[in-house]
């Protein structure tokens, strides 16, 4: 694993619990060591709380996990390498440089990034026949899909080979048979987002009311089947679906208007409810806590039905 990150950390907990061997590399080492006492931490809560993944032991999962302050170390013998530096696209293609040096021409080299498309991350290298992006969603341990995104060039064998790893380690792969920028969950996430802020700057609804579409409403389904299978549901098929409700749905989208940038009134008063009824800004460390148990129960009772 190349860095040690908050994704990074969650990769290799995921990877120990299918008994891989784990060389964890950070360009501070201190980084490292603070991962790994971070993963000590996770382990004892996911244990105490029941959710620990596969069949080894707290313990035997820690083991799997060891730190490497030599690059060709960690690269050397590795099947596979999970990149997870920060957000940057020089960054990126810098490190793949040095691992391109280094690394066994089979290799598959796997890139964290939320939004950098992988030809662009790649194409400089002499093994970029091996590279493809693994996107995970956050938090991984709870939120088990991974977007796999080959580049142009990648060899027809990775993204099969990369599917069956996740499968193994318990993560739910869906493939994009070609890069697209935002790939499919930001896609969505942000159409979401965009139609949100619109509904609030055109003073329609509140910020809070909005947040209750999505927590109270289309969530609740979400959390277990997604838009085209609500759709089937909801009628007698989909192209029944479609006969009912295509006309209005096409009317309605065709109303929805360029995107809007977020910013000015509209971000102040959104800033200013959410403030009273999440938390104000002080307390969001606190409000993230209470989202992953949440989260946790969730994961939970999905596990059990
Ligand atoms: N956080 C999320 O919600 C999320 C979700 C999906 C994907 N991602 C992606 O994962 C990647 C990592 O995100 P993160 O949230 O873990 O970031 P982070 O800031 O928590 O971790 C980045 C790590 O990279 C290390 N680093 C910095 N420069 C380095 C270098 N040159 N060589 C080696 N290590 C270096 C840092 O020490 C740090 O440990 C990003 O590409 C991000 O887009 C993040």
């Amino acid at each position: 694993l190349f860095s040690s990150g908050l994704i990074g950390q969650s990769w290799a907990m995921l990877f120990a619990s299918s008994g891989y061997e784990i060389k964890l590399f950070d360009s501070h080492q201190s980084q490292v060591e603070n991962a790994l006492s971070n993963i000590e931490e996770q382990l004892h809560f996911l244990e105490k709380e029941g959710l620990l993944r596969g069949e080894l032991s707290r313990q035997e999962q820690r083991e799997r996990i060891s730190s490497c302050s030599l690059l060709e170390d960690c690269v050397k013998d590795s099947f596979y390498i999970q990149e997870c530096v920060p957000e940057r696209l020089e960054t990126k293609k810098r490190v793949w440089s040095e691992i391109d040096k280094l690394a066994d021409s089979t290799t598959i080299f796997a890139s964290s990034t939320s939004s950098l498309l992988p030809s662009n991350i790649s194409q400089h290298l002499q093994n970029k026949n091996r590279f493809l992006v693994v996107h995970p969603t956050n938090p991984p341990y709870y939120a088990p899909l991974v977007e796999l995104i080959p580049a142009p060039w990648t060899d027809d064998d990775v993204v099969p080979t990369t599917k069956s790893l996740m499968l193994q380690v318990g993560q739910v792969p869906v493939i994009l048979k070609k890069e697209i920028d935002g790939f499919a969950l930001n896609r969505i996430q942000y159409s979401i987002l965009g139609e949100a802020w619109r509904l609030i700057n055109d003073d329609v609804i509140s910020a809070e009311d909005l947040d209750k579409v999505m927590s109270s409403g289309l969530g609740v389904r979400y959390a277990f089947m997604g838009p085209l299978e609500t759709a089937y549901l909801n009628a007698d098929g989909m192209h029944s679906y479609y006969e009912r409700y295509g006309d209005m749905i096409y009317a309605l989208q065709n109303s929805f208007g360029p995107p809007l940038k977020m910013q000015g009134e509209t971000g102040d008063k959104i800033q200013k409810e959410l403030e009273k009824y999440s938390c104000p800004v002080s307390e969001i460390p606190l409000r993230r806590q209470w989202r992953d148990k949440r989260l946790v129960a969730l994961a939970k009772l999905k596990k059990e039905l």
